[in-house]
Formats: C-alpha cells, sequence, structure tokens
C-alpha cells in the first residue's frame, strides 16, 4: 500500500487511513449490516503428519461439534450482536448468522466475523525503513498481519476444535464507510467465558461484595491446572510449526468448559519476513520464550491459586523454573 523507505508515499498512506478512520466513526459497522461470504469447509480434523505426533502432550480426542454454517456457496450474513465494537480497537469482532431463515433444533449456523481493518491498524513511521521492518520488529505491514493470524488457523487445523476455534475462511469485505477489510470466519466458542472472566469470578474483586459465591468448576485447583496444560500443549504444537502466539493472556484464552480445553484466539504470530534476520539473536527462540513466559505470567494471575501453581510448575516443568519462574499477581481487579 506504501513504498518502504519512501517516506512521501508513507504520508500519504498515513494520511489515507486518517481519513478512513474518520469516516468509519460516521459510518460504523451495526447490528442488521449484511454481508455477502461463501464460507469454505473447515479441513477434516486429523493429526498432520508431524514428527510431533506421537508426543503425549497432543491434544486429546475430546473435541467440540463443529457448527453448521452452510459452506461452499454464497450466503448473507447479519451482524447480530458485537463482541468488540468501537475506533479504540483494531478489530471489530462481531456474532453474525445467515439471514435465511434457520430451522429450529438444526446446528447453530452462527459464526464470530473478525474484521481486521487496514485504518485501525497502527501507522507506518514515515520514515520506516526495510531494515526497522526486518531487524526490530517496530512495524508489522497490515498483509502480514493478516497472514500472520490467518496462517496460525491453517496450519494448526488439527486443533480446530480443540485448542482453535473452527476456521471458515478469510474474506474480503468493503466497510460502511467504504474501505476495504478483510473477516476471518470462526466458530463461536463460547458466550465471552474467557480465562481472565473464569480468574475474576474465583477472585472477586475487593471492591465487588456480589457475587463472591459465584460458582465455577475452576475453582478447584486441579482443574484449572488442566486449563493449563492445555494452553501449554497447544502452544507446544504450534511452536513445533513454528507458529507463536505472541499476545498470550487471559482475554485471548478462551475455556471449553466441558472438555477442560483452553481455546486460544487472537493469533499474532511471526511475519516471516521478521525471522529471516534480526537483532534478536534466534527470533524463533525469543517468539517461544515470550509465549511461554507469558502463558505462566497469565495463569499466575490468581489469587487463590496461585502458591500451587507456583509449586505445580517447579514439580512438573523444572525446566522452566530458572528462565519463568511466575510472579505474585500484579493485578488486582479492583
Ligand atoms: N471465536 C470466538 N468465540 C467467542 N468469542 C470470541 C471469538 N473470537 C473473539 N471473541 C471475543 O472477541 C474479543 C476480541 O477478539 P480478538 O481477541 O480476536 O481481537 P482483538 O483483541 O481486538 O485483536 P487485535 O489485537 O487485533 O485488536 C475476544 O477477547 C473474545 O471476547
Ligand atoms: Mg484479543
Amino acid at each position: 500500500p506504501f513504498r518502504v523507505g519512501d517516506p512521501i508515499s508513507i504520508q500519504a498512506y498515513r494520511s489515507l487511513m486518517d481519513l478512513r478512520a474518520a469516516h468509519s466513526l460516521r459510518t460504523p459497522l451495526y447490528k442488521g449490516f449484511t454481508i455477502g461470504l461463501n464460507f469454505r469447509l473447515p479441513p477434516p480434523r486429523q493429526p498432520l503428519s508431524h514428527p510431533r505426533s506421537t508426543d503425549p502432550l497432543m491434544p486429546t480426542d475430546a473435541v467440540r461439534k463443529a457448527p453448521h454454517p452452510p459452506t461452499e456457496v454464497d450466503m448473507t450474513y447479519i451482524l447480530c450482536k458485537p463482541l468488540q465494537t468501537g475506533p479504540e480497537y483494531e478489530s471489530e469482532v462481531w456474532l453474525a448468522q445467515p439471514c435465511q431463515p434457520f430451522s429450529p433444533g438444526a446446528p447453530t449456523s452462527q459464526v464470530v466475523l473478525k474484521f481486521v481493518i487496514p485504518s485501525r491498524l497502527p501507522r507506518p513511521p514515515t520514515e520506516l525503513t526495510e531494515g526497522m521492518l526486518h531487524h526490530e520488529f517496530e512495524y508489522t505491514l497490515p498483509g502480514d498481519v493478516l497472514d500472520c493470524e490467518v496462517r496460525a488457523y491453517e496450519w494448526l487445523q488439527d486443533l480446530q476444535g480443540s485448542n482453535m476455534p473452527y476456521y471458515y475462511g478469510v474474506h474480503q469485505v468493503t466497510m460502511p464507510w467504504d474501505e476495504v477489510a478483510y473477516v476471518i470466519a470462526l466458530e463461536h466458542v463460547s458466550e465471552s467465558l474467557s480465562l481472565s472472566s473464569i480468574q475474576r469470578c474465583i477472585d472477586p474483586p475487593i471492591a465487588d461484595d456480589t457475587n463472591t459465591t459465584e460458582c465455577t468448576k475452576y475453582r478447584d485447583f486441579a482443574s484449572y491446572v488442566k486449563l493449563f496444560t492445555s494452553a501449554l500443549s497447544a502452544l507446544q504444537r504450534a511452536h513445533s510449526w513454528h507458529i507463536h502466539h505472541l499476545d498470550v493472556n487471559g482475554d485471548n484464552i478462551l475455556v471449553d468448559e466441558t472438555h477442560d480445553h483452553a481455546v486460544l484466539i487472537d493469533w499474532c504470530n511471526i511475519a516471516h519476513l521478521q525471522v529471516d534476520e534480526g537483532n534478536l539473536g534466534n527470533p524463533y527462540e525469543w517468539a517461544r520464550s515470550r509465549d511461554l513466559h507469558l502463558l505462566l505470567h497469565t495463569f499466575a494471575q490468581c489469587e487463590e491459586h496461585y502458591d500451587n501453581f507456583a509449586q505445580y510448575v517447579r514439580d512438573n516443568h523444572p525446566d522452566f523454573k530458572t528462565h519463568y519462574v511466575p510472579f505474585k499477581p500484579n493485578v488486582y481487579y479492583a
């Protein structure tokens, strides 16, 4: 969309994106907005041929059933509920359903649509050079932002239904303000049950004297640890394919309570350009450490389970101990 190393073209791109962002405030996405989409079938769920496929950390067979949005056919989808909307977010995330009548009792055909919108992404620095792109992780090109997330869904297809949402492809769409954006279509995993909401339930906010007895099965430490091992095995599997999450946090881990699966969403991954060279040593090793560090940090953010969790990591992952001792929760939900 602009020439790296050419400040004039970068400035022009920045101005264009600012203009589009301003338009989007006047005509935002709304409930009832319709989009034509042709979903592709998710690939059959089977382990890919891979040296690690006998790894004992491989996910179990227990999986969620795939939802059944109509596939390989032109359909019109209507946005029915925002999961995340507003100019302060880089992506808009909506629940959508086909406009065509839905027969009662049929499996759900609702899907999550994640809109990746160029004008919501950070602007390239005017002085951006190839060197900054390749060496310093200062800026990711808009195309790479999308490619990286999509590559995670495509390469980790055998985790769909366990540690990944089912994936129905990436589609080009025109936003109500006439900007071309991309939409990633995914299974709706659950009604906003994220690891952070579970942690808030286990450790209610100090200021919140209601709901202290609200029940979650993850108040039980053994159940809580199942979510950790589930997320860890998914990350290890991803790393063995050179896919990295890079933004592990409690909002990006959804919870499938039926199977005790951690479902990882919002994969930043690592742009291929950025791994060719770099001043970070081995970028894959850097990315792997970052994921494991953030995972431990995320699961340590629970006062009730903190001591048991730290002990669990010391006992079961002595290799992590020196590098990634989880630290005391530093975020209190006051
Ligand atoms: N497949 C899904 N099922 C259920 N909820 C989802 C799903 N995908 C996203 N969500 C909800 O929408 C929120 C935002 O989605 P996501 O994390 O992918 O976007 P994001 O954090 O805005 O990404 P970005 O960092 O690009 O701005 C999630 O925290 C979650 O609550
Ligand atoms: Mg997120």
